[in-house]
């Protein structure tokens, strides 16, 4: 990256974060202590996550844990001249210590796809992982806001939420699957067929976060445009096969990493501008939910203090995706009952 690119990078980071700091009528320098800690920080994703999380002004105190390789990552990270204090862990000896005092937990741990796989095909290694990252959790750092990036995301935030009932310190309104990079994608997709400004879209994104279980809702996208039916169409499946499409291109060298860090930086910075009173923080995430049938469904919600604060309901939903909703709905549940059977059967 040119140097004045990753300065607009740090910049419009810093810029998002100042001006509502400065809304929120303190000063830079009283901004609250946040500790972030990101499990799997060597990885694909978690070395750029970190990157991203350094620039982060609302972050105090940055722990960096892995099972291998974070000690050069942390070395690397912390030489950048912004606010918060990195720290590197390695291994299960030093987990209690990268997770005490944290606010947010961001979990990019675990296998990624190769081509040929769907996410599901990673459950028999990524569950476990996240069963005893999230164990950890529930016995250090039970308050944190707990965004579970490792997939299958349907089945991993089950199996989180399965782990800290079992411990005794549930709280549905701190745990969130982030299908932020839904969100992204759409937003990118609808923009370039609508010829619209990228930087104005909105589009919310609902279901899960796994093929058809994505669904965009393209009706309700903003600005408006007169896109055709088959349009729509063409944006919603490329908008659900987007991780197959950068597994595809990387041929074998993982899924989306760079996408996947920015999509978690913003919803980690959504946390932490909840968690800081800044009112009106809504993002898409997958959480527990009662606006389906189903236990845990993505949405838009409202994160504040205490995590979510409101899960929206969906709207108004053109007939496409109402027969996309109910389409959706029995891998969905079928995801869920697999992770809720793996926490409580092993
Ligand atoms: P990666 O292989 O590059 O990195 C994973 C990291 O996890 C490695 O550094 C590995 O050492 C670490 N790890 C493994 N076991 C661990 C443990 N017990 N504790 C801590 N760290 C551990 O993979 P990646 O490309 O960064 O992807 C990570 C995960 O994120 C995958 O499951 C992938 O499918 C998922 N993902 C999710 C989304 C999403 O939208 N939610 C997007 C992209 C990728
Ligand atoms: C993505 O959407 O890019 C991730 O879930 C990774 C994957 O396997 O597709």
């Amino acid at each position: 990256m040119r140097p004045s690119m990753f300065r607009s990078l740090q910049s419009a980071v810093a810029r998002s974060s100042s001006a509502h700091i400065a809304r929120r009528g303190y000063s830079a320098d009283s901004v609250p202590e946040r500790k972030v800690a990101v499990l799997g920080a060597a990885g694909g994703i978690g070395q750029s996550l970190s990157l991203l999380m350094k620039l982060n002004p609302l972050v105090s105190k940055l722990a960096l844990y892995d099972i291998a390789g974070t000690p050069g990552v942390a070395a690397d990270v912390s030489h950048i001249n912004t606010r918060s204090e990195v720290a590197g862990y390695m291994g299960d000896d030093q987990l209690a210590k990268a997770l005490e005092g944290s606010d947010v937990v961001i979990i990019p741990a675990g296998v990624p796809r190769k081509p040929g796989m769907t996410r599901d095909d990673l459950f028999n290694i990524n569950a476990g992982i996240v069963k005893s990252l999230c164990s950890a959790i529930a016995k250090y750092c039970p308050n944190a806001l707990v965004t579970m990036i490792s997939n299958p995301v349907n089945s991993t935030v089950p199996i989180a939420a399965e782990v800290f009932k079992k411990a005794g310190v549930y709280d549905e309104k701190r745990l969130f699957g982030v299908t932020t990079l839904d969100v992204v994608r759409a937003k990118t997709f609808y923009a370039g067929k609508a010829n619209v400004n990228v930087a104005e879209v909105n589009v919310p994104v609902v279901g899960g976060h796994a093929g058809i279980t994505i669904l965009p809702l393209f009706s309700q996208a903003t600005p408006k445009a007169n896109l055709s039916d088959e349009d729509i169409r063409a944006l919603t499946k490329r908008t659900q096969d987007g991780g197959t499409e950068v597994v595809e291109a990387k041929a074998g060298k993982g899924s989306a990493t760079l996408s996947m860090a920015y999509a978690g930086a913003i919803f980690a910075d959504a946390c932490l501008k909840g968690l800081n009173g800044v009112p009106d923080v809504v993002e898409c995430s997958y959480v527990q939910s009662n606006i389906t049938e189903l236990p845990f469904f993505a949405s838009k919600v409202r994160i504040g203090k205490n995590g979510v604060e409101e899960v929206f309901g969906l709207g108004p939903l053109s007939e496409y995706e109402k027969e996309g909703l109910e389409a959706l709905k029995p891998e969905l549940r079928s995801s869920i009952e697999k992770g809720i059977q793996f926490a409580n059967q092993s």
